[in-house]
Order: structure tokens, then C-alpha cells, then sequence
């Protein structure tokens, strides 16, 4: 049977097939989600649109408020996703879930101007690829929104983005664009699923595969965090810069690895200190402190993993606890690698202790990453 020949009935018939989707992802915005609904609403009149809500299984129970509204409201409906966390990973999910040719990302806290919505869709509609919401270009402006440490970390990450971007954007950051489907549906196996910053990988990855998308700007006010908290924090910045070195290096080495190796080197700070703090301060002989200051690496090593590189499969309870042992059991065996590789090298092939030294930990951090990865963080 073909599609179009698929029986209908009056209720298949009655059901407006949206045209924009505006998709929210969120993280406890329960005192803010209906509001941002009523809003949205006001401002599409005469369009035929639906919000689709991606909550990672907030406690504050935005998901069961979302399905309320639903239950009144046709065109609101909500994907909880549970066990897994990632602003990203949230907007293409929901991007995915929809019909509608065009869709648009806008917070859940309403910092975005809803406003500016049916600009952003004529815009995709009149032919542009992404219409970006831009707080510095134009009328926008972010002053409001922001404090003033932020607004400097915002620039430096603006001007960062334009060296990968490959063209000149106002506002690479924004979490605010309207864009086609299909360009999502194309690109969606290609981008990261950690971080926050979905707009810049998209831009990013559709040019490496040879398109690169035409983007207008539409300007717009940031405003103030309606309720609620922001989850932006020092781990959000350091995923930005996995991010951006990862497509600086064209995407070969894939994000999760450089924050798994920026935490092996913490770990070697660590290790020395705590090194040094047993042997010389406290005055443990040599062998029991290196040993206690392995084991201490290591666990902090795993830790800020779990809440770092892996955030998104962040392991808790007893899985942490099995995790944990896993992961000393796959750093013990990759030590041996390390070991192994380096000894081979300095005594077989060339004595120079630096290169011999740096290539053995080169196969531990590699192997370590890989086998921590199938068992640990899966
Ligand atoms: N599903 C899901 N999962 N949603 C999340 C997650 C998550 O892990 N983390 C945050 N969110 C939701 C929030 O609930 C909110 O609706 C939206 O994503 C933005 O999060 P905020 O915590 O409000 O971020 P912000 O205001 O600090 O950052 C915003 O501005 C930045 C510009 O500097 C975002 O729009 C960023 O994308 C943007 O880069
Ligand atoms: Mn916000």
C-alpha cells in the first residue's frame, strides 16, 4: 500500500499537520513551561504550530505539567527522557520528532523573545538554511540577560566559534534559530551529543559535508531567567572547548576524548602533588606513597569523567560504585600497556627515555579512553 493511499478517517482529517515546531528542551523550568506555552501561542496566532517539550526527567516535574497542558492543548507534547542528560542531544530529539518542515530551539526559561518567531519562520521559509536569534547584531542586545563575567565569556566564545564556524556569525552561541528539518535530519549523525552549544556544531558539520548553510540574523533583546536556575557552570565551559577542539581537528578526535585526556592530565597534577605530599611532607617511603597517590589519581580521574566527559551517562548509586572498580581495573591493565609499550621502544628500538616515556602513555590514555568507554560509560 502506498502512503498516500493509507486510509484516513474524519479524526486523521480534522488534525492540522504543523508547519513549525518549536521545540523546548529542559532541566527543571516547571514554573516557567506554561507561561512560555501562553506566550509562544500569542505570538504564532494563524500559524499551525506545536511546542514539543524534551525534559530530561526533571524532578521539578516540568514533564507531568507539560502532558497536563497536553491533555487541553493539541499542539504541546512532551519527551521525558530518562537516564540520559544534554541540551543538545535534547533540541535534536525533538527536532527529530516532528513532522514539520520548519522547526525552531528556544529555552524554556524565557530568556528568548518569543517575538521574533514568525520572522525567524518567514525567513526559513523565504529560502534561508538557520534563522538565527542574535543578541548582538542589529537591535539585539544581551545586557539584561547577563552578568558581566558572562557577557565577557560569551564574546571570547563568539570570536573562538568564528575561526570553526567558516563564515562570520553575530551570535555562534545563541541557543535561539529557527531552521529547517531536513538539514537536521542530514546532519543529525554527525553532531556531538554532549554540550550546549548545538548551533555552532550544526553550522560546523553541514559546511565540512560540503554544504555550507545560508544564515539570516533576526535581532532580539536577551532577557532575564523568568524562575528557576541556569545550568550553565564551569563543566558547561570546559565541554565547550572539547567541543571546539574537536572540530578544530575536523572532527577525528571526537570530544569525549580530549575532555578524557585534559581529565588525564588533572590527574597528573594530582598525582605529582599528592606524590610529593606523602614522600616529602609526610615522609611515606617512596613505593606506598606512589601507590597512594595512584589510587588517588585514578579516582579523581573517574569522578570528574563522570561529571564531565560522560554527563550525559553520568553513572550514580551502586552503578558508581561498580563503575569505579571497573575503571581501576581497566587503568591497572592499561598501566601495563603503558608499561610494556615503553620498555619495548627504549630497549629494542631507541634509547631516548622522553619519546619512549611519552608513547607509552600515549597507548595507555588511548586504551584507557577505549575500554572505559565499552565497559564503563556505555
Ligand atoms: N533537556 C535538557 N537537558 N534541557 C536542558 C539541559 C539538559 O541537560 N540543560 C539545560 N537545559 C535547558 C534549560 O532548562 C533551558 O530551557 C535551556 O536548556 C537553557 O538552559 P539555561 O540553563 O537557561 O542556559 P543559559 O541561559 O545559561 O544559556 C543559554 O544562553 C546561552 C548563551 O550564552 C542557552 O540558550 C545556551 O544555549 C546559550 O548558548
Ligand atoms: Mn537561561
Amino acid at each position: 500500500m502506498s502512503i498516500a493511499s493509507a486510509p484516513t478517517n474524519s479524526t486523521a482529517r480534522s488534525h492540522t499537520a504543523p508547519e513549525f515546531a518549536v521545540v523546548v528542551p529542559t532541566f527543571n523550568e516547571s514554573a516557567n513551561i506554561a507561561e512560555l506555552y501562553r506566550r509562544v501561542g500569542i505570538a504564532l496566532e494563524g500559524t499551525a504550530w506545536e511546542m514539543i517539550v524534551v525534559d530530561d526527567n526533571s524532578p521539578d516535574g516540568t514533564a507531568d505539567l507539560a502532558w497536563t497542558l497536553g491533555r487541553s492543548h493539541a499542539n504541546i507534547r512532551c519527551i521525558k527522557r530518562v537516564g540520559r542528560r544534554g541540551l543538545s542531544s535534547a533540541c535534536v530529539e525533538g527536532i527529530l520528532s516532528t513532522n514539520a518542515p520548519y522547526v525552531a530551539i528556544i529555552d524554556g526559561d524565557l530568556q528568548h523573545d518569543e517575538a521574533v518567531l514568525p520572522q525567524m519562520l518567514a525567513k526559513v521559509k523565504a529560502g534561508a538554511d538557520i534563522a538565527l536569534g542574535t543578541r548582538y547584531a542589529g537591535a539585539g542586545s544581551a545586557n539584561a540577560g547577563f552578568s558581566a563575567v558572562r557577557a565577557w565569556g560569551s564574546r571570547m566564545a563568539t570570536k573562538l566559534s568564528s575561526l570553526i564556524a567558516g563564515q562570520d556569525l553575530s551570535d555562534p552561541m545563541s541557543g535561539f534559530f529557527a531552521v529547517r528539518r531536513d538539514l537536521i535530519v542530514d546532519v543529525a549523525p554527525h553532531l556531538s551529543a554532549e554540550g550546549f552549544k548545538i548551533l555552532l556544531d550544526l553550522v560546523v558539520t553541514a559546511t565540512r559535508k560540503g554544504t555550507r548553510p545560508a544564515i539570516a540574523e533576526v535581532p532580539y533583546t536577551f532577557r532575564p531567567r523568568h524562575a528557576g536556575e541556569s545550568k550553565m557552570s564551569p563543566i558547561v565551559v570546559i565541554q565547550f572547548a572539547g567541543l571546539w577542539l574537536s572540530k578544530l581537528s575536523g572532527g577525528v578526535l571526537p570530544t569525549s576524548f580530549l575532555l578524557f585526556s585534559m581529565v588525564g592530565f588533572s590527574g597528573i597534577a594530582i598525582h605529582l602533588g599528592t606524590l610529593w605530599l606523602l614522600n616529602t611532607v609526610v615522609g611515606t617511603s617512596f613505593l606506598p606513597a606512589q601507590f597512594g597517590a595512584t589510587m588517588i589519581a585514578m579516582t579523581w580521574n573517574f569522578f570528574l569523567n563522570n561529571v564531565l566527559t560522560y554527563a550525559d551517562k553520568r553513572l550514580k548509586g551502586m552503578k558508581m560504585l561498580t563503575g569505579l572498580l571497573m575503571f581501576y581495573a581497566a587503568c591497572s591493565i592499561g598501566t601495563l600497556a603503558n608499561v610494556s609499550v615503553a620498555a619495548l621502544l627504549y630497549n629494542d628500538i631507541a634509547q631516548m627515555p622522553l619519546v619512549a616515556g611519552l608513547a607509552g602513555a600515549l597507548m595507555s590514555s588511548v586504551f584507557n579512553y577505549a575500554v572505559t568507554r565499552i565497559f564503563t560509560w556505555r
